[in-house]
């Protein structure tokens, strides 16, 4: 499958998002992905959709929205507005998935389904023919710059496995102390979809993103 890169702009300078969320689209990542967290789903407050909307101008790359928000549907027509591409919700987060999913489709945007480390993959066994990707954190959410937590990788292969014996040929995100030591392992379980923080934004954020795309063209699945 096509291997994506999605920069998470937690880790960047606030102070200058634009040209951040710039240097790292001109340097080949296909999406910008935008952690949206809200004091009560996680213990962290991020930002929301008037940032969304002033970065929107900078690049026309996929808007990646990761809603760390109870009941995230409430949102789903002011993030289309503000600029979302493809929103994520938490399996969660959502009294009524089916329904968040729909409205999200309705709208016009691609729907994600987040599930963290503690979800079984098997919670999303009803959704998954509805979903156009799927993120299976690799960290308890609400912080960048965590360690990634080892037994995430086995979850990420069992839902391929599943998604594989569907016929599915749905993307997988992981999202959570991905580095280039360590993104092999993620690719190699069956991920596609590769959210990146910390290992972008600090330091020489085009070097980072383009040492990203070099280890995806030597992987050999
Ligand atoms: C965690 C966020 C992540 C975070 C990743 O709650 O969903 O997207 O920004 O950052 P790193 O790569 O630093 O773990
Ligand atoms: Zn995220």
């Amino acid at each position: 499958m096509k291997k994506i890169l999605a920069p998470s702009v937690l880790a960047a300078d606030f102070g200058k998002l634009a040209e951040e969320v710039r240097v790292a689209a001109d340097a080949g990542a296909e999406y910008i992905h935008i952690d949206v967290m809200d004091g009560m789903f996680v213990p962290s407050i991020s930002f929301g959709m008037p940032v969304i909307q002033s970065i929107r101008p900078c690049t026309d790359k996929v808007f990646d929205v990761h809603m760390m928000v109870e009941e995230p549907g409430r949102y789903a027509e002011a993030m289309k507005k503000a600029g979302a591409d493809l929103l994520c919700v938490h399996q969660e987060a959502c009294r009524h998935l089916n329904r968040t999913i729909g409205e999200i489709h309705s709208l016009g945007m691609r729907a994600g389904v987040a599930i963290n480390p503690a979800t079984p993959v098997s919670m999303l066994e009803c959704v998954l023919d509805q979903v156009d990707m799927v993120l299976v954190m690799s960290v308890n959410p609400g912080f960048g710059g965590q360690e990634f937590i080892p037994y995430t990788l086995k979850k990420v292969s069992q839902l391929r496995k599943r998604l594989e014996y569907l016929g599915l040929k749905t993307d997988i995100q992981v999202d959570g102390g991905i580095n280039l030591g360590n993104v092999r392992q993620f690719l190699a379980a069956g991920a596609n979809v590769i959210v990146t923080g910390s290992a972008v934004y600090h330091g020489d954020v085009a070097a980072n993103v383009r040492a990203f795309m070099k280890e995806f063209e030597e992987f050999q699945e």
